[in-house]
């Protein structure tokens, strides 16, 4: 560890986006030390195991990627939901408060009800439809109650080459079946998780106490619904699988899923000066990658 230089710590790390941050962070080593940790090393939902890493560790920044994810589960699973996002997110607040660690948490789309129209702005009024929306919306606000150097990004329908996500899913099961089904009325932007990683660093590089608060992040592009996506990863692959669209009525799922989720993500642009790519250029990175 270079004591002259910052250091990042990055929670969650095993996951999605933790993973994508992990392989962006070696374009940085010259700027900065990184701490990857996971669910085992350390845990957001215990503040005394928090409590102990910042006393032993000098963190200039967090990037919180810890979360619990299943929106499903959380339905039945509702006090982990609320333990880990809810309140882990608070314990993290509140101890970079203490040591004076600028903060980015990560939030999502699913604070928001669905009804809006047009891609929808920081400002507007949250309303959650599933218990992961719900815990993740007590997230932003102990974030913003317990920590003033902090930046919330809400995402949406984040896939990745790492973790398990749509596209990953849609590869597998068009390798298994002739024809699968895939709901077309529910609209949305994807984001690939290193897009949001390269934002991250590009955040932190360009760190500004003024400019804290909430930004959205999703790729770009005309907003889609998951059958679209799931045609463009078909087109990709050069799948022969059939994609048929069905209705949100005839895929019930435990949790709600908002009609319309699409991200303004003019702020975020406008105050980093981040470019961020459409979607269908991303769709084709992360696929090459593979
Ligand atoms: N995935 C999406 O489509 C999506 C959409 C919008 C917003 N987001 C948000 O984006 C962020 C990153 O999501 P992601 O897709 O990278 O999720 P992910 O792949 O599920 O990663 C989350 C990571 O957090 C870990 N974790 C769970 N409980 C923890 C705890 N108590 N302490 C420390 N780590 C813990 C998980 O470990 P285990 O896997 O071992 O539990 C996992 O490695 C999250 O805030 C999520 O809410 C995601």
């Amino acid at each position: 560890m270079d004591n002259q230089k910052p250091t990042i710590l990055v929670t969650g790390a095993s996951g999605q986006l933790g993973s994508e941050i992990k392989v962006v962070s070696k374009n940085y080593t010259e700027e900065y030390n990184f701490i990857f940790t996971n669910k085992t090393d350390l845990p957001i939902d215990d503040f005394i195991a928090l409590e102990n890493f910042f006393e032993a560790n000098q963190i200039d920044y967090c990037i919180n990627c810890a979360a619990y994810t299943a929106v499903d589960k959380a339905e039945t699973e509702t006090e982990l939901a609320y333990a880990i996002n809810e309140r882990g997110a608070a314990n993290l607040a509140k101890i970079c408060t203490t040591h004076n660690t600028a903060l980015i948490h990560i939030s999502t789309d699913y604070v928001f009800n669905g009804s809006a129209t047009t891609p929808i702005e920081e400002g507007q009024k949250t309303s959650p439809t599933s218990v992961y929306g719900f815990s993740k919306l007590k997230g932003e606000q102990a974030v913003i109650a317990q920590c003033q150097r902090a930046i919330i990004i809400r995402t949406s329908w984040v896939y990745s080459n790492f973790g398990s996500n749509f596209v990953k899913t849609m590869q597998r099961l068009m390798a298994e079946r002739t024809s699968i089904n895939v709901v077309n009325d529910q609209l949305g932007l994807p984001t690939y998780a290193k897009d949001l990683a390269i934002a991250l660093l590009t955040i932190v590089d360009n760190w500004e106490e003024n400019l804290c608060g909430l930004y959205h992040f999703c790729n770009t592009g005309q907003p889609i619904s998951w059958y679209n996506f799931a045609s463009a990863i078909k087109d990709f692959t050069n799948s022969p699988c059939e994609i048929n669209a069905i209705t949100t009525a005839d895929y019930p799922t435990p949790a709600k899923r908002p009609a319309y989720s699409v991200l303004s993500t003019n702020k975020i642009s406008t105050a980093f000066g981040i470019n961020i790519p459409n979607w269908q250029d991303s769709l084709a990175r992360c696929l090459k990658a593979q």
